[in-house]
């Protein structure tokens, strides 16, 4: 496997971002990144705050459903104080800023699965899972949790074999998790700035859909 340190050092070092990454919280392994990410925001964690693991034994899904975060994938969660105007934006953010890391650090094209997969050739790669606590019209907090399939041999996880995939199995070749988790904190502040500064992402992440022009199946749950 490629030898990636993924302390706190190694990913702020020289990061080309204001805020998004500028602190990291590494655990070696965790319950669900979610869960410390929550605790820091209601404490007032700094926006841009990062709480990643190594491997979560507790991983947490979209629909209460468990994720599976071995080690050798990306587990990471990002603070944000967003206006609640931006959160319907959000989802297309963190999306977008999936696909454009893949691409950036292995050259791999990847689509978005309304509303929140992230798939290669059909196949799951990524999981993306928002949480936010809202007062009335006042957003306390977001959290955006991503799991990205990185070096993950789904021959060894029949259960999801056929659903799935990951940037390892796709390229034949392990991947640096450094490169991708870099690639996509720049993205996402790029993003998040973008929307800030009153551009939409709607065209481009409509643009990546793997579903447009598909009939979808849709179950709505608290969070997305
Ligand atoms: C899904 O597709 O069901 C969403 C999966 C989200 C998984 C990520 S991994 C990092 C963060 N911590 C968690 O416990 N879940 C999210």
């Amino acid at each position: 496997m490629v030898a990636d340190n993924l302390s706190e050092a190694a990913i702020t070092r020289d990061l080309e971002t204001r805020f998004v990454g500028q602190r990291v919280i590494y655990y070696p392994s965790l319950t669900s990144t979610m869960e410390v990410a929550k605790r820091e925001a209601q404490q007032g964690a700094a926006e841009g705050t990062v709480v990643l693991a190594d491997e979560q034994t507790a991983g947490k899904g979209r629909l209460k459903r468990l994720w599976l975060s071995p080690v050798g994938n990306i587990a990471l969660s990002i603070i944000l104080y967003p206006s609640l105007s931006y959160l319907p934006s959000l989802i297309m953010l963190a999306s977008l800023a999936v696909v454009h890391s893949i691409e950036a650090a292995t050259g791999l094209k990847s689509q978005i699965k309304w509303p929140n997969d992230v798939l290669i050739n059909g196949r799951k790669v990524c999981g993306i899972l928002m949480e936010s606590d809202v007062q009335g019209n006042t957003m306390n907090y977001t959290i955006i949790g991503i799991g990205i399939n990185v070096n993950l041999r789904l021959a060894d996880f029949p259960e999801i074999l056929p659903i799935a995939t990951s940037l390892s199995d796709e390229l034949g070749r392990d991947v640096s998790r450094l490169s991708v988790i870099r690639h996509l904190l720049v993205e996402i502040e790029r993003l998040y700035l973008a929307l800030s500064n009153g551009e939409s992402l709607y065209q481009e992440w409509r643009d990546s859909l793997v579903t447009l022009g598909k009939r979808v199946h849709v179950k709505t749950d608290q969070t997305i």
